[in-house]
């Protein structure tokens, strides 16, 4: 695989979430203000949306189901959360977001008991 235009960069607001699919791989994008991030759609605690159920703030996510937070630049978990979110290479091209997909980054959800 390889770089995949997602949608144009002024489709994704600063502390907003936007989901898209490309090649039938879906994809979570942000804006963190001096750049964009792509994640997996889900909350790698219980499989939540995020474009329903994350909040953004100054670069802070927080899901709505359990109050788990990640800093969206690093994806590092803050607080109770205890797996960072995953995410994929961006860039910027002639106004066209775009997420380069080797492969499909999905979470491992066998060791959640909760
Ligand atoms: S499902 Fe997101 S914090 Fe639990």
């Amino acid at each position: 695989m390889s770089w995949k235009a997602a949608c144009p960069v002024s489709d994704v607001k600063q502390d907003t979430l936007k989901e898209c699919t490309i090649d039938g791989i879906e994809i979570l994008l942000a804006n963190v203000g001096d750049g964009f991030r792509a994640y997996p759609p889900v909350c790698p605690h219980m499989e939540q949306y995020l474009e329903g159920s994350g909040i953004c703030a100054n670069n802070v996510m927080t899901c709505d189901r359990h109050l788990w937070q990640w800093d969206m630049k690093t994806g590092e978990p803050l607080g109770p959360a205890e797996k960072p979110l995953l995410i994929y290479q961006t860039k910027e091209v002639n106004g066209q977001l775009m997420v380069f997909l080797d492969e499909e980054l999905e979470y491992d959800f066998d060791d959640d008991d909760d």
